[in-house]
């Protein structure tokens, strides 16, 4: 990894002087829409990451030549926050992400961001923003770290200026309800020796126009398959997926393809200590629709930060259409319950994996 150069600068805090948090619904919030009062900022320029920033929200200026907008050097990460009953605030695995975002930085030629800074950064603009997350069951604060090219210049190579940024969103559900999903033939998320397990931005635009063309086909998602052959089932939509035959719950292994999800990892992790038998292998489409025809395909559902578990009620593979069983005690139920319990606070943390916000 790129070493994590920086000047040795104290974090700069400026706080707003007037909050918007008595404008914002907190029962009727859309996904990504509303953002706290501050953000936290840090730019890059001559080979070392500058003076550390808290600042009042506000958008950015970049000149039109800035390198993100016509090469896509940008990555994110996606974590949340959240408030337990005696109000402290609890992160779910932050060294992950603040681990992937460099692996990230890595495959995208972009430099990593000093560990320290990241959790300096995020423990500060968590205190300060500390009453936009709301307690309850249903409710986080989406936490948007991310790094984007920010040098002048439009010939095609590395930049040589970034900026990192970390925003945060109070949020209630990703997705509400069961999805339908379509089993990609012939369009791909990533291929080998891409960008895949980068959570890279052009990852996602990328799978927009398939995504499209399934929401007019009637399926929220798309399932993608692996680009050479289409014969394996990797991940849905923004997420990672697991599917229940019988009592066991199978997920493809993490490769240069495919993202190592936080919430997936946290889930093997889970169900194998719950005594639930997941295999970690490479997921073939045909044994899942032969396990769905024969009525041993019980479950299928995404994992992720946003939605943590989201079911799949319906797959469609070349055509044919498949209803998933609506299962008593179904291992997504279980699996939701504990992993939220878990970030919430509200059970036992024998994983050491929720971090305090100090
Ligand atoms: C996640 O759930 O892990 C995400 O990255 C969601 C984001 C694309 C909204």
């Amino acid at each position: 990894m790129r070493k994590q150069y920086r000047l040795t600068m104290a974090l700069h805090i400026e706080k707003t002087t007037k909050s918007k948090i008595s404008e914002v619904d907190f029962n009727n919030l859309t996904f990504g829409k509303i953002f706290t009062d501050h953000m936290f900022e840090c730019d890059y320029e001559n080979g070392a990451w500058q003076t550390p920033q808290i600042v009042p929200y506000h958008p950015l200026i970049l000149d039109p030549s800035a390198k993100v907008f016509h090469y896509g050097q940008a990555i994110f990460e996606g974590m949340k926050a959240y408030k337990d009953d005696n109000d402290a605030i609890w992160l779910f695995r932050p060294d992950q992400n603040q681990e992937r975002i460099n692996k990230s930085a890595e495959r995208l030629d972009m430099p990593a961001f000093p560990k320290d800074l990241f959790f300096e950064g995020l423990n500060e603009l968590l205190k300060l923003d500390k009453d936009w997350v709301k307690k309850g069951q249903d409710n986080a604060l989406y936490i948007r770290p991310f790094i984007i090219a920010t040098e002048l210049c439009v010939s095609a190579s590395t930049s040589n200026k970034y900026k990192f940024m970390i925003i945060c969103s109070p949020v209630q559900s990703y997705y509400t309800g069961e999805v339908k999903v379509v089993f990609a033939d012939k369009y791909s998320r990533s291929a080998n020796g891409g960008v895949g397990a980068a959570k890279a931005a052009g990852n996602y635009a990328g799978s927009f126009y398939p995504t499209k063309l399934a929401n007019q086909q009637g399926f929220q998602q798309v399932v993608w398959t692996d680009s050479c052959t289409h014969e394996f089932l990797e991940e849905a939509g923004v997420m990672n997926v697991f599917f229940r035959v019988n009592d066991t719950l199978l997920t493809a292994p993490v490769s240069e393809r495919i993202l190592d999800g936080v919430t997936r990892k946290s889930i093997i992790q889970f169900c194998e200590d719950k005594g639930i038998k997941v295999e970690v292998r490479p997921v073939k489409v045909t044994e899942i629709v032969e396990a769905a025809r024969k009525g041993e395909l019980l479950e299928m559902f995404g994992a992720g930060t946003a939605a943590v578990v989201s079911v799949i009620g319906a797959f469609s593979n070349k055509g044919e259409n498949f209803e998933l069983p609506k299962v008593e005690n179904s291992f997504a139920t279980i699996i939701k319950k504990g992993i939220t319990d878990i970030q919430r606070k509200k059970t036992e943390d024998k994983f050491g994996w929720t971090y305090r916000v100090k």
